[in-house]
């Protein structure tokens, strides 16, 4: 990278050489130097009110030029460092600040990069197409500020500049960092560390920045905003707040210690947190007795639950809308009727189950009443074939075919058939439902009707004919006669 004629600087990073490093460590700590550590060091940036922002156009960026400046203790450079062989080598070893305005290549190697100068206390490599820092920084001992802002780096390795042991303040703001493995590992001294302005994925796990020990260097937090999909605009302290807070609240109780707790949204503005909770095949016999407040979705599939009595009498059921129980042990839901949860709910899955009848009427009301109700599906369950419940019932998935997407595949069982008879709930009609079973009862009241009937138009043909015969004859019936 650096084509320099210096008898100094030709030489290769091999000698950057540990024992090299030992010797100018050792040097330092004899001179008393490594105090320096202790003092603040003060940009030559600052004093000079200097920025990068369009340094093409400066003279210098058309060459990639480098100048000193702030009494030759600093170096600037513009898009490369062309002319830094000109410059002699005693006075480069010597500088102490460095920024670089555009890095001339997309990669930067500390070790090969920095050696020519091995006092700086400050670097800064700004708007640059610089997208990754090749190795770890080596050990040096004076430099204590490392800004590299509004590049392209997009990752960056947490033992970067562990080994920088004066190191105290980092920036790496504006850059295109998507994610950091684990929390940086930062040296003894080390003070404050600037993350904001790259798009981070939040849904990665940062779950460490909240850690004190690891996660107090951070000074900007507040303003360290998510860029991923599903938390875009959100500010990473708080997703990461809501992700720590779930994963307490599951592992504090029994019942949940197995299921899995995810965040899957917040909303936008309130910071609402949503939670999805999944509990399926566990074996579980009931359902959880509690249910973190903010959850919205629960799988319970594949589990041995018979009694769905906590959705109506468990309050940390109320906001959970979406209850996944498919393949459970399901036989009613009768106790569901006229409750909250019946009229709230968004989703309800209760296929494989083992559900022969529902209050038809109440299910009714309830579908009515509640405009969120999007989904319930109750295929794969041993409904009964008979004439007054089946026929209901179908005319309910009728009704509300939008919700009961799978009414198609809903069938029902007769009862004593053998073999075992079944027919789609749909597609059933009274005859053949009703039929069979009631044509026997209904036989001897039809005949009293026919017989009633018959009597009716008897007694209503002698009146006539009892008041004719009087209007023409004055004559009353014998029996009229006979009547005290
Ligand atoms: C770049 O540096 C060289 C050597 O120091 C110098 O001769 C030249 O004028 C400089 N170019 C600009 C544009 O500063
Ligand atoms: C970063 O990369 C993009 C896309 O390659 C490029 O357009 C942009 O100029 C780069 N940023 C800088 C500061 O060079
Ligand atoms: C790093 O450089 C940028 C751009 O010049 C500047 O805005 C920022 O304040 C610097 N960071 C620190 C910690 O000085
Ligand atoms: C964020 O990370 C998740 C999980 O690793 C991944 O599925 C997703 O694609 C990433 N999104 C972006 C925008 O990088
Ligand atoms: C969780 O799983 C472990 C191992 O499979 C089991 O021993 C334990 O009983 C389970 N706990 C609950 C609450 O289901
Ligand atoms: C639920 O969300 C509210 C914000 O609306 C928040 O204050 C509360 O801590 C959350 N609870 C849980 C367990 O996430
Ligand atoms: C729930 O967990 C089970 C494994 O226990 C998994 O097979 C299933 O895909 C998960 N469901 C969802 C919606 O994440
Ligand atoms: C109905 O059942 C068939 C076969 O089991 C299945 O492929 C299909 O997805 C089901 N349809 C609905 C809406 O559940």
């Amino acid at each position: 990278m650096l084509q320099m004629d210096s008898g100094h600087l030709k030489r290769s990073s091999n000698s950057f050489r540990p024992s090299v490093l030992l010797l100018v460590t050792l040097l330092a700590l004899f001179s008393g130097s490594i105090r320096i550590v202790n003092g603040e060091y003060i940009s030559h940036s600052y004093q000079h009110n200097f920025t990068c922002v369009d340094w093409k156009r400066a003279p210098e960026a058309a060459v990639g030029n480098c100048t000193r400046y702030g009494r030759y203790g600093a170096l600037r450079c513009y898009g490369g460092l062309n002319n830094l062989p000109t410059i002699p080598d005693l006075k480069v070893r010597r500088l102490e600040e460095i920024i670089f305005c555009g890095w001339p290549e997309r990669v930067f190697n500390p070790l090969t990069d920095l050696q020519p100068f091995p006092r700086i206390r400050s670097l800064t490599i700004e708007h640059s197409d610089l997208r990754e820092i090749a190795y770890d920084f080596p050990e040096m001992l004076y430099l204590q500020t490392i800004n590299i802002s509004w590049t392209n780096l997009s990752q960056i390795n947490p033992r970067t500049f562990k080994r920088v042991h004066a190191l105290r303040v980092v920036d790496l703001r504006w850059n295109q960092l998507v994610q950091l493995d684990g929390p940086l590992l930062l040296p003894r001294y080390f003070e404050k560390l600037y993350l904001a302005g790259n798009p981070w994925n939040c849904t990665r796990n940062f779950k460490w920045l909240l850690i004190p020990e690891k996660g107090a260097f951070i000074a900007d937090r507040e303003e360290i905003i998510c860029a991923d999909k599903k938390y875009k605009e959100r500010n990473m302290m708080t997703v990461m707040g809501y992700k720590v807070l779930l994963r307490t609240e599951c592992q504090s109780h029994v019942d949940l210690l197995n299921c899995s707790c995810t965040m899957h949204h917040i909303i936008p503005k309130t910071h609402i947190p949503l939670y999805t909770i999944n509990c399926s095949n566990l074996q579980f016999q009931a359902m959880p007795s509690y249910i973190p407040a903010n959850t919205t979705t629960l799988y319970l599939n594949n589990n041995e639950i018979s009694d769905v009595l906590p959705l109506l009498d468990n309050p940390s059921y109320q906001n959970v809308v979406d209850v996944h129980l498919d393949n459970n042990r399901i036989s009613s839901i009768d106790v569901l009727e006229g409750g909250y949860w019946f009229e709230h709910f968004r989703l309800l899955s209760l296929r494989g189950n083992k559900l022969q009848k529902i209050p038809v009427y109440a299910l009714d009301n309830a579908l009515d009443d509640n405009p969120n109700a999007n989904l319930l599906l109750l295929s794969d369950n041993p409904w009964q074939c008979t004439c007054i419940f089946t026929l209901r019932f179908r005319e309910i998935l009728m009704k509300y075919i939008e919700i009961m997407r799978d009414a198609n595949n809903i069938t029902c069982v007769y009862k004593n058939s053998k073999p075992m008879r079944r027919a789609n709930v749909l597609a059933l009609t009274p005859q053949d439902v009703c039929k069979p079973e009631e044509e026997p009862k209904i036989y001897p009241l039809d005949l009293l009707n026919g017989v009633l009937a018959f009597l009716i138009v008897a007694i209503l043909s002698k009146l006539a004919w009892d008041y004719y015969y009087y209007k023409n004859y004055g004559r009353v019936p014998w029996i009229v006669m006979k009547l005290p």
